[in-house]
């Protein structure tokens, strides 16, 4: 059998109540693999953002175990899965505000250890034309982008490092809806054209019914939406 890209193993998740564990994720299996577009569905507070820095090695697993490609998070540094195995993309796109759309997606390529072609610049310029933005604005200040082009540089800075996993907690929570269809169409190429994996938290059935799969967490668990 083929390796899942991504593999959670009885995870479990809490947060310390004083002397009182709040346990948020119960348990949870499931597993990811690279060409499908996946999302996640829950009520606020159900998890889904703790789920997701779990995957992203953003926070550390408490309980039970998340497999990259084979590998146990308990082998690898988290630091390496943050810079080799997953891109994030946020809300607020949390992009670095005093450089370029250009230089955002350059830093990404100097901190990975994966590999990246040897010109970066033209490599940088080529995915942010790919996204829509050409080297007029993808030499602008992030700050002097719409919300809607600031996600596109998000994802470029995501992929520029050349990882198989798009992890994106609500993607489209600040933009409008013809820009949500447009930032939906690219999650599915990367998905299907390009064969990463995308994991998409969002409270919009719209994308999700775009989506391979679907899966919801509710009181805890992880279950397929079928
Ligand atoms: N660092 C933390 N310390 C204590 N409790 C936390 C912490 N982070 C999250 N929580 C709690 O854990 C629960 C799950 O939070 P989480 O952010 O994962 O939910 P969510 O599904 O992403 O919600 P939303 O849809 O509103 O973004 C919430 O009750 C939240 O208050
Ligand atoms: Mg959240």
């Amino acid at each position: 059998m083929a390796t899942a890209t991504i593999n959670v193993n009885n995870l479990s998740h809490y947060y310390q109540d004083g002397d009182y564990r709040r346990y948020v994720l119960r348990q949870v299996n499931c597993s990811f693999e690279k060409g499908r577009f996946y999302t996640i569905l829950g009520q606020s507070g159900s998890g889904k953002t703790t789920f997701m820095s779990l995957l992203g090695a953003m926070d550390t697993v408490q309980e039970g175990e998340i497999q990259y490609q084979g590998y146990s998070h308990k082998s690898l540094d988290p630091n390496s899965i943050r810079r080799n195995y997953t891109g994030m993309v946020f809300q607020n796109y949390n992009l670095i505000t005093y450089l370029t759309a250009l230089e955002n997606v350059m830093v990404a390529m100097e901190v990975t250890e994966n590999r990246v072609p040897e010109d970066r610049q033209n490599v940088a310029y080529n995915l942010l034309d790919y996204f829509g933005l050409p080297r007029s604005k993808a030499n602008r200040l992030v700050t002097r982008l719409s919300g809607g082009e600031q996600q596109r540089v998000s994802i470029a800075r995501a992929l520029a490092t050349n990882v198989d996993v798009i992890l994106a907690d609500e993607p489209t929570g600040n933009v409008d809806a013809d820009t949500e269809d447009e930032i939906v169409e690219i999650f599915k190429a990367l998905a299907h054209e390009h064969s990463k994996c995308v994991i998409v938290v969002t409270h919009s059935s719209e994308i999700a019914r775009e989506a391979d799969v679907v899966l919801k967490l509710y009181k805890g668990s992880m279950t397929l939406d079928e």
